[in-house]
């Protein structure tokens, strides 16, 4: 049986679980107060235990940069897979709204710069603020490589990918873009940066 959600009239509160409660935790109010919900939303304090226990799953922490035309791009990403070896085929979902979005869907193309556990300053500023307010390459080494798209001289390596437009999936709020490897290089033979190490050290 799945757990649904229950909604207390009186009260407001949100019960998860196959059966409405005898009574509401929150209020005492009776069974007959719930009202079963259509769509599932997390009780009330819970999504948070959520969020941080998505920071133990063992993603890595990347640079994604593309172009328009002169001008180039990049943001923090975690959402990057690998997803065929054969052929070489990734998986990267970036979000509608950011300026990489725009930038991935003009090139066809993007870039992955593999940041190493030093670069929580390439997090800070390539994570944080769209490149819509502000030039996030300004002072920042890079070169270019097959695709055009900007790559970071710092990284510990680099991987580049055109778009395959028709896998393309449209998931909410982001896009998840499946790209066929055109190239990639190691540069550096360091510790790759996690999403969980991260978020571990961030604020030292
Ligand atoms: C640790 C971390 C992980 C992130 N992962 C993603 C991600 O996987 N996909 C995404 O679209 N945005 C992700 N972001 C958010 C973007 O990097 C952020 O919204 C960025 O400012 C977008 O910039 P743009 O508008 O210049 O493209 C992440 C941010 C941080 C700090």
């Amino acid at each position: 049986m799945i757990a649904q959600n229950w909604l207390c009239e009186k009260c407001g509160n949100i019960y998860l679980g196959p059966f409405p409660p005898q009574n509401c935790p929150s209020c005492g109010a009776d069974r007959d107060c719930f009202k079963q919900e259509n769509e599932f939303r997390f009780p009330q304090g819970e999504i948070e235990h959520v969020i941080t226990t998505c920071w133990k799953i063992s993603y890595g922490l990347y640079m994604v940069s593309s172009f328009d035309g002169d001008n180039i791009n990049g943001q923090i990403c975690n959402a990057f897979m690998q997803i065929t070896s054969d052929p070489p085929r990734f998986a990267l979902g970036i979000n509608h709204k950011n300026l990489t979005h725009e930038y991935i869907e003009k090139s066809g193309s993007f870039a992955v710069s593999i940041l190493g556990k030093e670069d929580q300053k390439i997090v800070r500023r390539f994570g944080y603020r769209s490149g819509r307010e502000f030039d996030k390459f300004k002072g920042v080494p890079i070169f270019r490589e097959r695709t055009g798209c900007p790559i970071l001289k710092d990284a510990l390596g680099y991987i580049e990918c055109t778009i395959i437009k028709e896998m393309q999936v449209d998931a909410g709020t982001h896009s998840i873009f499946v790209g066929d490897v055109v190239g990639g290089k190691t540069l550096k033979d360091q510790e790759p940066m996690t999403y969980a190490y991260y978020h571990k050290t961030k604020h030292s």
